[in-house]
């Protein structure tokens, strides 16, 4: 196959999206050089920005770095030049980290450190005092792994320096061994790339990405959970209500499907599950209509009574999903959060997912999360803004045509497997398992992929690509990935190991993770907290989270 190594640099993007605020600042501080280097190798992306700037001013002043990140991505280096002397930011425990932090602010120096959460970024700053007419090089390096959708990934750079740059570039290098079938610079610095391959073997470590398209599509059992409470009213029942209709009009004729909504008491728009005629979908558009806000929130029984109604249908042949949508936290009824879990996770037994969709920051995000998370599922987080609509859409279509359910990816002569069972594979989404191999030879390792009762062998070819540790990292990656993710789930023990494990990763690949900061010690010898990962239940605020913008060409 041939290697294709995909340059694209793009100039002067800057003309149409400087922000006007910008005029206002002052003229005593030049970014003259801002650089965005972004390499991407089957996926695997790693991004580098370096901003120079300089102090136009005839005494010392504190000089800000200022960037968006996205929220998936670590950062894994941070450097300042200033002077011809660099100062490297060093990945620490948090905990460590935080009590140098507090040191440095009660001794009265600058603290410097802000991050906040958007919807898909999070802001990177910090500050540093330059010196009269002298300048700062600032060096951040961030990597992520993309996620394909569809068979395209995107990959998302925000450039925003807030000043014009005499020297303005980004740089993206797109690596992929089979081939590119499609590069599409969408709202200028937006990347989407098609691909398809199986397998990446190298120095020791494999990746191995399992998206199959060519299968048929299996009818789904889906029950739609729909708070109606009184916090609901307004906005968010309408919104509700437009995407409910569409997502109604998307069923498949062979899909089932049931209705409850929710407040104080519990409603089903039928006592059983129903096939998605043309006749059952108008009806159910007509309860939908009539949905309205008022009242008190039992998650606890509306959860169960769907789980009642998914598991009185027969679920052989087909795959069956609940879908949770909800604005508040329980408050009538059962109202423990951990009873909750309990209940569900013990009716449930494992025999399908339940997705929560958490409406705004009015919710127990954590407790949501927990709860699709025991359960095979996901929890996410729907925007309260004028698109909540599209986004409750987009995510039904996540998990609208399932391929597979109960996948198994087994592989012979591995060790250190990040997940490689899944409860069902939907159409669009891509499986993703990285390993290391024991012996470091190809020829004892194997791979198979079972789902319902069926084998296949998995395409095995080995590429040596260019950037061989990228692999790796890949591999650190997402295991720490997936260990803060099973943290959730454990109690005592096992959860402090797997935070222990998780902790060891990210301090060895430099990872700055909920559980590491990265300090770096300015001149003057004052040591300071630059990065730490800001949690996603924290409310964003309004400035920093709803005017991420990405530069248009025009
Ligand atoms: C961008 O990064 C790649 C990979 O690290 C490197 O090979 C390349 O020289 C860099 N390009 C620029 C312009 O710095
Ligand atoms: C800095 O420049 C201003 C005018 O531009 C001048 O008034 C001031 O004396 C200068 N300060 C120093 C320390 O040179
Ligand atoms: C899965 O998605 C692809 C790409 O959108 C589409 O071509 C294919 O028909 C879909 N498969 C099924 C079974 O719906
Ligand atoms: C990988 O697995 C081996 C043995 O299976 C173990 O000794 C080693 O610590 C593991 N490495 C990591 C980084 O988890």
């Amino acid at each position: 196959m041939d290697k294709v190594a995909l340059k694209l640099t793009l100039f002067g993007l800057l003309f149409t999206c400087v922000n006007l605020a910008a005029k206002n600042k002052k003229q005593d501080i030049d970014i003259y050089s801002f650089h965005i280097n972004s390499t991407v190798t089957s996926r695997y992306a790693t991004t580098v920005i370096t901003s120079r700037v300089a102090n136009l001013l005839n005494q010392s002043q504190e000089v800000h770095f200022d960037v968006k990140i996205p929220k998936d991505a670590f950062i894994s280096q941070f450097r300042m030049t200033i002077e011809g002397k660099t100062y490297d930011g060093v990945v620490k425990e948090k905990e460590e980290a935080q009590q140098q932090y507090n040191q440095a602010v009660s001794g009265g120096q600058s603290a410097g450190l802000v991050s906040a959460v958007g919807r898909t970024l999070e802001d990177f700053k910090t500050s540093v005092t330059v010196a009269a007419f002298s300048k700062v090089t600032f060096e951040l390096t961030y990597e992520e792994l993309l996620k394909r959708r569809l068979g395209t990934y995107e990959l998302l750079i925000n450039a925003q320096p807030m000043q014009l740059v005499a020297d303005f570039k980004i740089d993206v290098h797109i690596q992929e061994n089979t081939g590119i079938s499609l590069l599409e610079v969408k709202g200028a610095l937006i990347l989407h790339v098609k691909y398809s391959y199986f397998f990446q073997v190298s120095n020791g470590y494999f990746v191995h990405y399992f998206a199959p398209t060519d299968i048929q599509r299996i009818p789904k059992n889906v029950v739609f959970i729909i708070d109606e409470s009184g916090s609901m009213s307004g906005t968010k029942i309408e919104q509700t209500r437009l995407a409910m209709l569409e997502i109604l009009s998307d069923l498949a004729e062979d899909d089932h499907f049931g209705l409850i909504t929710f407040s104080g008491h519990i409603q089903t728009w039928k006592p059983e599950l129903l096939k998605a005629t043309e006749g059952n979908v108008e009806e159910a558009k007509m309860f939908v209509k009539r949905i309205k806000s008022g009242g008190s929130t039992d998650i606890n029984a509306a959860v169960l009574k769907a789980v009642d109604m998914i598991n009185n249908y027969p679920q052989e042949g087909s795959a069956s999903i609940l879908i949770l949508l909800t604005d508040g936290d329980p408050t009538t009824g059962e109202t423990n959060p951990v009873k909750i879990q309990e209940n569900v996770k013990k009716a449930i037994g494992e025999k399908f997912p339940l997705y929560s969709l958490g409406f705004g920051f009015d919710v127990n995000f954590e407790f949501l999360k927990k709860l699709s998370l025991e359960n095979n599922g996901v929890g996410r987080r729907i925007y309260e803004d004028s698109d909540a609509d599209k986004q409750l859409q987009g995510f039904y279509e996540e998990v609208a045509v399932p391929l597979l359910t109960d996948v198994h990816l087994n592989y012979q002569g591995v060790t250190n497997l990040t997940q490689s069972t899944f409860n069902q594979y939907y159409n669009g989404s891509e499986i993703v398992v990285a390993g290391q191999i024991t012996d470091n030879s190809l020829e004892t390792f194997t791979t198979e992929v079972v789902y319902h009762s069926s084998v296949f062998t998995g395409d095995l070819s080995s590429d040596r690509p260019e950037h061989e540790n990228f692999i790796k990292r890949l591999w650190a990656f997402l295991t720490v990935k997936q260990l803060l993710e099973k943290m959730v789930l454990l109690k005592d023990l096992e959860k402090e190991n797997a935070k222990k494990e998780a902790l060891e990763l990210s301090l060895e690949y430099k990872f700055v993770t909920p559980l590491t900061s990265m300090v770096v010690t300015k001149p003057q010898d004052e040591e300071m907290q630059v990065a730490h990962k800001p949690k996603e239940e924290e409310k964003p605020n309004r400035h920093s989270s709803g005017s991420t913008k990405i530069c248009q060409i025009k």
